[in-house]
């Protein structure tokens, strides 16, 4: 059997996405009431006998938790690491020998990494699956699920949605993934970004390109106050916002961090056009999201954030094939196998600095991809560029 990693949003089809929910929803507690954060209704032991490795460089809370509490809940085990200076990665070791390593101790990495590319080039070198926990700027696909999750359960449905992405879309990886699920479930995007922090270029390519999809870009200059939130377009402001979804400034990778960064208060969404919206944050918020807000019956990021568990307990036992209650053949059987999928040619290099091809490039160089229309990175989807004298 073809072995599945989880490195982009875009190696889900749509049809898996839909299985991934609606195992998730069988792993539901119905509290009768949609307000409270989701509990688990039970555990199962779809994956008893079997260890995941939560590899993480970054910082994180939500992500290695409630991936090591879904592998609890199906009756797995867990061995981390998270401390990048306690791990031989402080000895020089490359992120290509770990993931060769680790892939010796567990049946499924979760990885987590500054650096845009990480989990695909891991994948490259895992002999079991590896799942992206946020790589750099880069994609954050299992928050995409949490996200979608939470919107169709709230919202009905996905399609024909309007979705407002709201502050630095430039770096948050967790927007990206959103958007390509959002655009290929055909809901409609608004960008609202902070000043400075429009959606990058690779990612409005690929939209375009891939998914024939535009969106609506509001201007970057998004000013605090609900005055010039009216006069922004006033056919977006008289239409209504059915998720307004916000992100923190990602501070850790701007050099600049004094920026002007707009905030969410009572009064911005008090505009008609934010009446029926869901508000969603991926968290942590730093300031962006005020907490008065957050007995306002549309703040939904305390749920959104609880169905993690859910969303991961589903995700892990169907690219385990330990399916719980059901055959789960014809998923696992789809998984692509990107990190081999595309042409290679040697003698190029991502334009993108941040990009895991750029450290461990002398190995990798020649993995690089090029796809005739507009070459992209294999593992961080940038455009790349022809060496000098090619
Ligand atoms: C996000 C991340 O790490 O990208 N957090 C998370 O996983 N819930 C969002 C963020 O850090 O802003």
């Amino acid at each position: 059997m073809a072995l599945r990693h989880l490195t982009s949003i875009n190696d889900l089809t749509n049809e898996e996405i839909e299985r991934i929910f609606l195992l998730a929803e069988d792993f539901l507690e119905d509290l009768g009431d949609r307000d409270l954060p989701a509990r688990i209704g039970r555990s199962v032991d779809a994956c008893a006998g079997a260890v995941m490795a939560t590899v993480f460089y970054e910082p994180s809370t939500r992500t290695r938790l409630s991936f090591e509490s879904a592998m609890c809940r199906l009756g797995g085990k867990v061995i981390s690491s998270a401390d990048p200076a306690a791990s031989s990665t402080a000895k020089g070791e490359t992120l290509a020998d770990t993931a060769r390593i680790v892939s010796a101790y567990a049946d499924v990495i979760v990885l987590r990494h500054p650096l845009e590319g990480a989990a695909r080039l891991a994948a490259q070198y895992s002999t079991v699956p590896v799942i992206n926990g946020g790589d750099g700027a880069h994609e954050h696909p299992t928050q995409a699920l949490c996200d979608l999750f939470t919107i169709q359960r709230e919202k009905g449905a996905l399609q024909n949605l309007n979705v407002a992405l709201f502050g630095d879309l430039k770096n948050s990886r967790t927007i990206h993934s959103l958007a390509y699920a959002l655009a290929r479930f055909g809901a409609n995007l608004l960008l609202m970004p902070a000043p400075g922090m429009e959606l990058p270029g690779s990612v409005e390519h690929r939209l375009h390109g891939e998914f024939d999809y535009a969106p609506l870009n509001l201007g970057g200059n998004l000013p605090d106050g609900v005055t010039k939130v009216y006069g922004l377009n006033d056919a977006v402001v008289n239409s209504a916002i059915d998720v307004l979804y916000l992100t923190r400034f990602q501070k850790e990778r701007w050099t600049d961090t004094k920026r002007h960064y707009p905030v969410v208060n009572r009064e911005l969404v008090a505009a008609p056009c934010f009446r029926q919206s869901l508000v969603m944050h991926a968290l942590p918020r730093a300031g962006e999201l005020d907490p008065a807000f957050d007995s306002d019956p549309r703040a939904a990021y305390f749920r959104q954030a609880s169905y993690g568990v859910p969303i991961r307990m589903a995700l892990i036992s169907l690219l385990l094939n330990h399916g719980a209650g059901g055959s789960l053949e014809r998923f696992v059987g789809g998984f692509r196998a990107t990190a081999r999928s595309t042409l290679h040619k040697s003698g190029t290099l991502c334009s993108n600095f941040n990009c895991i091809s750029h450290v461990e490039g002398r190995v990798h160089r020649e993995r690089l991809a090029i796809k005739p229309e507009r070459p992209r990175c294999l593992y961080c989807d940038h455009e790349i560029l022809q060496s000098p004298g090619e």
